[in-house]
């Protein structure tokens, strides 16, 4: 693609072969899914309903940072609150791949309910070429399956639309400039969310760990880098790990969790390096996550991983 202006309009005239009717569309909150719903919105208006999953694994504020987004973009999106649904699906599952793709699954189920309810067959996705490349469409070996690809099942009566099959992200950066979209002022998250920084069983005292470690490596992180005191990270977060551990509080010994931070400097996340804090930022980091978690965090580690050998993720 070198026109965006050209690709505008031809993915407006193909979407509008593509919704005869209505259409569900799929907003997570990135960049990705926002320009499908906007292209989708501008091809047929009201008939393309955009729905956003709060799915029990998002971060702290998210929902109502994500609908401010969603404002600034010009876009009209309904949150659909599913967490009940997403735990029940996580229930026992501790394999990374079978997380996905229980998760991938749950949303389908959502979406098609989603779909009858409003008439239509049709979802749009914001795939893009490097998620389908990566969930093994193009490759041998499956990395990681992404959940908006993998979790697809056989069964599902949904007809897939995805404007973007074929852009790269710098593309999608293109097209969204030139629709007058904002690039979210967030770090890039995977659509499975928390589920994936929470090493082993997914339960709501889990994630809601990884979601205030989450929150603390965001806040001492942005801090530092408004601070100039460190460079800005491509990504910063914190993974709940599936051991126990022994710690102190007071006079009682805790046999408490451990928590994982991953700061990393990435191009395009293809590749990624693991970044080296200023000491006065992971005591900060480790002194707020054991005492925002006293009894339940007690050990905080660094990554020191690139990748690869290690992927960015966790799981
Ligand atoms: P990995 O962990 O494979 O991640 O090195 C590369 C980048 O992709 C993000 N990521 C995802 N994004 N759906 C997404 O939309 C997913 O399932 C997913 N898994 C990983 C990850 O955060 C990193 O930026």
């Amino acid at each position: 693609m070198n026109d965006p202006a050209a690709f505008v309009r031809e993915a407006v005239e193909r979407l509008r072969r593509d919704i005869p009717g209505r259409a569900i569309v799929a907003a997570s909150g990135g960049i990705d899914s926002t320009v499908a719903a906007v292209l989708a919105q501008r091809a047929v208006g009201e008939r393309a309903r955009a729905v956003f999953v709060d799915t029990g694994f998002l971060r702290q504020g998210e929902v109502d940072q994500v609908a401010r987004y969603f404002h600034g973009a010009g876009l009209a999106c309904a949150v659909a609150p599913a967490s009940e649904e997403f735990f029940a699906a996580l229930a026992g599952v501790t394999d990374p791949e079978e997380k996905r793709r229980r998760i991938g699954e749950a949303f389908v189920r959502l979406f098609e309910k989603e779909a009858e309810r409003f008439g239509t067959d049709r979802l749009v996705q914001g795939t893009i070429a490097p998620d389908w490349i990566e969930s093994g469409g193009a490759l041998r070996d499956t990395i990681k399956t992404h959940h908006n690809v993998g979790g697809i099942p056989k069964d599902s009566r949904l007809v897939l639309v995805e404007p973007l099959r074929d852009l790269y992200k710098d593309e999608v950066r293109a097209v969204a400039r030139e629709l007058g979209i904002p690039y979210p002022d967030r770090q890039p998250f995977p659509g499975p969310g928390l589920a994936v920084r929470v090493n082993g069983p997914v339960t709501p005292d889990r994630v809601r760990r990884a979601r205030v470690a989450n929150a603390i490596v965001e806040e001492e992180i942005e801090r530092a880098v408004a601070e100039h005191r460190l460079a800005r990270p491509w990504q910063y977060f914190a993974v709940l790990l599936p051991v126990r551990t022994v710690g102190v509080t007071g006079d009682n010994r805790v046999f408490g969790e451990a928590v994982s931070v991953r700061v990393v400097e990435s191009i395009d996340a293809m590749t990624a390096t693991s970044m080296e804090l200023p000491r006065s930022v992971s005591r900060a980091i480790a002194e707020r996550i054991t005492r925002e978690l006293t009894g339940e965090v007690v050990r905080v580690l660094y990554d020191i991983t690139d990748k690869p050998p290690a992927t960015i993720e966790w799981e």
